[in-house]
Parts: structure tokens; C-alpha cells; sequence
């Protein structure tokens, strides 16, 4: 990195903890390739000083933040104004601060996914048809969102706590099913998209164990989880010879639209990107 000068664009990643964050990094090779006056810093923010943060970061010449938990809820009262689409998800991950020093919230985890999807498998569409996606957590309500915006004619989501699966729907509306895993079997020959939102498969979790036999002649299968990057689903998905991508570009697609924010450069998401992250 060379010396910041007194004029350096500044932004961060709000969390507690956030040492494991990839987003420094991320943000650092785009800093670097760019070769911009400016700095993006892991910021640990306890609960406790959430609402101070907020109000100390932008008079400290911060443009704007990423935040990730326990912050993605806890932010959006605080914030003055909030994009339709963090309305929808619940959830706040990219903040800007204005010239007043106001935070306005964004949401960019749904369209991070689908630009990963558009990059890695530029023919398949999201309106061609019905999509499930296993999971009802915070990462699903980004996706299903995600999914809605970009046309998908119908959303199912699939999750171990069945009322779980139900309240989400209902917050999101539109054509939006709740279901068990169970339902996976009769639902996946006419799934247009497969997508695991849960945190099963991912390295130290247990499996992620589906039968695919039912799946669909075309279609697409994709994984939130990108550690490990081949996924047992995504593998499972080749054997059974249907399209996959990882999850590996949600996380950097999701960070383009505040990098282009702050630091006033639209950012390549590409192989070189990826391998940076990788690395760290
Ligand atoms: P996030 O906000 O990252 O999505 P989360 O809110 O903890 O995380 O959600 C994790 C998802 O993984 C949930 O859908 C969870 O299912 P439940 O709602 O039934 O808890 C799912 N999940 C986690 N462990 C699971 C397991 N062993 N079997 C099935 N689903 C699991």
C-alpha cells in the first residue's frame, strides 16, 4: 500500500468480532489495482457502541462502511434513509455517509449473488423459471430478494424449521412458498435454480446431504458456502451432471457497489480478485 495523503478516502468493515473478515482484503487488492488514495480497515464495533460508531466514523472522514454481524439489524434504525431492498431483506451490509455525516443503508448480498450467477453462467436467467433455496436464515432472505428482483416467477424455500421457512415468506410476499426439505424430491424437476443458504457443508459443519435423482434436465445448482470452494452439493450437482457455481463471487460482487461509492471507481470482480482473496 503506498503512504495515504491527508486527502485519503477512508472506509472499513463494521463487526465484533471481525477479524475473520475477508472484506480488508478484498477491498485492499481493489485499493492497490486502482492505486487509490485511500484505506479500508477491519473496525471491531462492540453492541454497546453501535450508535457512536455511527455518529464518530463519517466526522472522521469515513465515506462509508460494510457491516456484518451482530451489526446487519442493528444498524438500519440508525441509519436516515434505507434502500427498498434492505427494507425487504431486513438487513443493512453497505453503508455511505453523506456530506452531513447522515448513514444511508443498503442491502447488496441479493444482488451480489445474482451478479455471481449472471458472471459464472451467463445464459441461465433467473425468469426461465422456478427457483428453491435451501435455508431460511439471514443469507436466504438476501437471496430469495435477490432472486425476486431479477424475475425468478417463483421462490421455495426449503428449511429444517418448516415455521421458520413460513415467516419469511410471509415477510417477503410475492410468489414466495415455504416448505421442509422433505419437498426437495418433488420440487427439483422443475427447478430452474437449487441455491444452499445454510451453513451445512461448509469446512468443520456437517454435510449438506441431498438426493438429487429427481433434478431437472437443465438448471442451475449454486452454494452460498465457499469454504470449501467445491462444496459436496456442488459436487453431488456435477455427478449429476447439472450446471454449478460457487459462492466465493457473492461475497465479491456484493462488495463492488461500495467500493464504486466511496472510492469513486468501478471495480473489476475477475481471477485476479479471486485468487487475492483466496490468498488472505
Ligand atoms: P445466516 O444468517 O448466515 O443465514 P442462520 O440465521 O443461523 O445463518 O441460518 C442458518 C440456516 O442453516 C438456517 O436455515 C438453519 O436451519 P434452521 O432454521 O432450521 O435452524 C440451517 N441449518 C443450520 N444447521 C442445520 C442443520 N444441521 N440441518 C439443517 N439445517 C441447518
Amino acid at each position: 500500500m503506498s503512504a495515504l495523503t491527508g486527502k485519503a478516502a477512508l472506509a472499513g468493515v463494521i463487526g465484533w468480532p471481525v477479524s475473520h473478515s475477508k472484506s480488508p482484503a478484498l477491498h485492499g487488492h481493489w485499493l492497490d489495482r486502482y492505486d487509490i488514495d485511500g484505506a479500508y480497515l477491519p473496525l471491531p464495533v462492540a453492541p454497546k457502541d453501535l450508535g457512536d460508531c455511527l455518529i464518530a466514523l463519517p466526522k472522521l472522514g469515513f465515506k462509508g462502511i460494510n457491516v456484518t454481524i451482530p451489526h446487519k439489524e442493528a444498524v438500519m434504525p440508525l441509519c436516515a434513509t434505507l434502500t427498498d431492498r434492505a427494507k425487504r431483506i431486513g438487513a443493512v451490509n453497505t453503508i455511505t455517509f453523506d456530506e452531513d455525516g447522515k448513514a444511508h443503508g443498503d442491502n447488496t448480498d441479493g444482488l451480489g449473488f445474482m451478479n455471481n450467477l449472471h458472471q459464472s453462467a451467463p445464459s441461465w436467467m433467473a425468469k426461465a423459471g422456478p427457483a428453491i433455496v435451501l435455508g431460511a436464515g439471514g443469507a436466504a432472505r438476501a437471496v430469495v430478494v435477490g432472486l425476486l428482483d431479477a424475475g425468478a416467477p417463483s421462490v421455495h424455500i426449503l428449511n429444517r424449521t418448516v415455521e421458520r421457512a413460513e415467516s419469511l415468506a410471509k415477510h417477503i410476499g410475492g410468489p414466495v412458498k415455504a416448505g421442509s426439505m422433505d419437498d426437495l424430491t418433488d420440487l427439483l424437476p422443475d427447478a430452474n435454480l437449487l441455491a444452499n443458504t445454510t451453513s451445512l457443508g461448509m469446512t468443520g459443519q456437517p454435510p449438506l446431504d441431498v438426493d438429487l435423482d429427481s433434478k431437472p434436465s437443465h438448471g442451475l445448482v449454486t452454494d452460498i458456502v465457499y469454504a470449501p470452494l467445491k462444496t459436496d452439493l456442488l459436487h453431488n450437482a456435477e455427478a449429476h451432471g447439472l450446471e454449478t457455481v460457487d459462492g466465493l463471487g457473492m461475497l465479491l460482487h456484493q462488495a463492488a457497489p461500495g467500493f464504486e461509492a466511496w472510492f469513486g471507481q468501478k471495480p473489476a470482480v475477475d481471477d485476479e480478485l479471486r485468487d487475492a482473496v483466496l490468498a488472505a
